[in-house]
């Protein structure tokens, strides 16, 4: 390669990346049973059911329940687990906003601690530090579908008697240990949101192996009834947030592909470990020995400015933020913008490339031109 195809040289890629979502006759097959069930709603529905139960069953939980989107299930999770007024969380300060507002919606305080800047994961030493009297549960971010230290937050949730809430909505199928993600605390949240790896459109599911949480999650879930009580009885606060059955039946079909999926994500993962990582001045996300499967949400890595990965333009700045980025905000960082080194240098010097890059074969190119891009930048 003489020059890259920006300048004016050949194109190194001329396949296109995989179209996400992916879908087939059995999206098509479960749409048509739901319509002409004439049954579209959770109550007396049967696909939203199954979908809790399989989505359960597939990452070790005994209890599912769906709900509106990701943003949805956290807010749950704080009800189910009565967290509110005079009450702190931590998390992470390298998240999606809903992440914290779930908190502030609980009436209770997020306290924001700074993320490892190997895997952009809560740093549990700094989740240690911020314990006061009033924490109640600490969340974890699975960020981009790596899994955050679950060993020690484990041990440290255990430790002082808090809940662990995961916030698995980059993480389906995630693997930390060999077990997949989800069921390490209280409570697994997860978000089917248009972009994620398993997609209707929205929704969202806590899972969890908690009897006396899932009692009241639930019931917080469809209005504050209890299970076999008159439907007009409403015994707690709650709100709708129940998922319909067109996406419990889309979900259900989307579920039999995550684990290949997943599988081609993972490795496709590792190919542009090994070709970014040829690049002077990026730096991949660091996998963990102990993530056994990244469900990979996203790529992500560093691009050091100061090394051969320059850039004199705003071609890659995002319009409003100015975050360097190849696609995307790199993370969701903007609203919650803090001066902590770690989520700074991830905020700002950090690119992502998105799921559906990942979901292809070998076929697809998903390497293609890297290894020539290495040695245009010295590598
Ligand atoms: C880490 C994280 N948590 C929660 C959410 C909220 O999910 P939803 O968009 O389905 O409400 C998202 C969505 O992007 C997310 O990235």
């Amino acid at each position: 390669m003489s020059a890259l195809a920006l300048l004016g040289g050949e194109k190194a890629k001329s396949k296109p990346f995989p179209i996400w979502p992916h879908y087939d006759e059995a999206e098509e097959r479960a749409l048509k049973q739901v319509l002409e069930s004439r049954i579209w709603w959770r109550t007396p529905g049967t696909k939203t059911l199954e979908f809790e139960r399989a989505f359960a069953k597939f990452h070790g939980a005994r209890h599912g329940i769906a709900v509106t989107n990701g943003t949805a299930a956290l807010e749950v999770a704080m009800a189910g687990l009565g967290i509110g007024a005079g009450d702190e969380v931590i998390l992470p300060d390298f998240t999606f906003v809903a992440t914290a507002s779930a908190v502030l919606f609980a009436n209770a305080l997020p306290v924001l601690v700074d993320v490892d800047p190997g895997t952009y994961c809560i740093n549990p030493d700094l989740v240690e530090e911020a314990i006061t009297p009033r924490t109640k549960a600490v969340i974890a971010v699975h960020m981009g579908g790596h899994p955050a230290d679950l060993d020690r937050l484990k041990k440290i949730t255990d430790r002082k008697k808090l809940a662990l809430i995961e916030d698995s909505s980059h993480a389906h199928a995630s693997e930390w240990k060999g077990k997949r993600i989800g069921t390490f605390g209280v409570a697994g949240t997860f978000s089917f949101q248009s972009s994620k790896l398993m997609t209707a459109g929205e929704g969202g599911i806590i899972i969890s192996n908690d009897e006396k949480f899932e009692r009241q999650a639930r019931s917080v879930h469809d209005c504050g009834r209890m299970p076999g009580e008159w439907f007009y009885s409403h015994f707690i606060y709650g709100s709708n947030y129940r998922l319909s059955e067109w996406q419990g039946a889309v979900l259900q079909a989307q579920l039999g592909r995550l684990d290949e999926q997943t599988q081609v994500r993972h490795r496709n993962g590792r190919l542009l470990d090994r070709l970014l990582g040829m690049i002077p001045g990026i730096t991949p996300q660091k996998l963990d020995d102990r993530c056994t499967r990244n469900g990979q949400y996203a790529y992500s890595f560093h691009v050091d400015r100061h090394g051969s990965l320059h850039r004199s333009d705003e071609r890659g700045r995002h319009p409003e933020s100015g975050e360097l980025s190849a696609s995307a905000p790199a993370a969701h960082v903007s609203q919650w913008r803090v001066s902590k080194e770690a989520v700074r240098k991830a905020g700002e010097r950090a690119s992502c490339i998105p799921e559906a890059a990942l979901s292809g074969d070998s076929e697809s190119g998903l390497g293609d031109g890297l290894d020539s891009a290495a040695s245009l930048a010295g590598g």
